[in-house]
């Protein structure tokens, strides 16, 4: 009688909306610094089918010093894990894309067409945390050139950011798509970036959200994310456009 009392009385959290597409992370293991390993990286797919989604478009670094993959690196051991993973009953469609280091190496990859544009269409890209690359207008533009839309990987996360407003709109201008990645809300990554992501929400700015799951601890906070108050407000503000992306 006493349990039901405390029972019903319990705040029920709602689920958020479901995302069926995913467009970020890192699980074809030993090529970069996500899973080490097909058993972890299984695992990790298996925490994100149960997380609800259906789709994975899985984006290994390009980066030439640390992590110098390439479409042939990533396709193969995008193979073998789609092998291991109908293997073991898997059903999440798996593809690749590619999170690309803006770098003189990404330029060459550019000019020789062997561009990992996630869904043949946006270029996912990072640059250092840091300081802002000087040549950063120059890089976006010329993705663009190539045929293909800038999509700026978790620009909650560039320490460089001083004036949000100012500088977020004019990656806007630049036809910049924002991927924000859903662990920033939970203050995985620092105040900054948690703070940075809840500016770029109430502004309306998001266009994609990514998991970015390198490991499992990722895989538990974004599980339970989806039951928070401002996961259901980033749906209210903005429109997310992961799911144009299932075909
Ligand atoms: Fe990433």
């Amino acid at each position: 009688m006493i349990l039901s009392f405390f029972r019903t009385k319990k705040k029920e959290k709602k689920r958020g909306p479901k995302l069926r597409v995913d467009l970020h992370s890192h699980l074809i293991p030993g090529i970069d610094d996500g899973s080490q390993s097909i058993e972890e990286s299984l695992s990790l797919l298996q925490g994100l089918e149960a997380a609800g989604y259906e789709k994975l478009i899985i984006t290994p670094h390009i980066m030439s010093d640390s992590y110098p993959n390439s479409a042939k690196t990533i396709l193969s051991g995008l193979e073998t894990l789609k092998t291991e993973a109908k293997k073991n009953g898997i059903a999440l469609q798996l593809e690749s894309g590619a999170e690309y280091y803006l770098d003189e190496y990404f330029f060459n990859e550019m000019q020789k067409d062997e561009i990992m544009a996630i869904g043949g269409r946006y270029v996912l890209f990072e640059s250092s945390y840091i300081s802002k690359p000087l040549q950063i207008e120059e890089m976006i533009f010329a993705i663009g050139e190539a045929g293909y839309e800038p999509m700026m990987a978790h620009p909650e996360r560039y320490r460089y950011i001083k004036n949000p407003e100012k500088e977020y709109r004019r990656f806007k201008e630049l036809g910049v798509h924002f991927q924000v990645n859903i662990n920033s809300f939970g203050g995985h990554y620092g105040k900054q970036a948690e703070a940075l992501a809840n500016f770029l929400n109430e502004a309306g700015m998001i266009d994609f959200l990514g998991s970015d799951v390198h490991h499992k601890k990722q895989v538990d906070t974004l599980s339970e994310l989806f039951y928070s108050d401002v996961y259901h407000k980033i749906f209210e503000n903005n429109t997310i456009k992961n799911d144009t992306l299932l075909q």
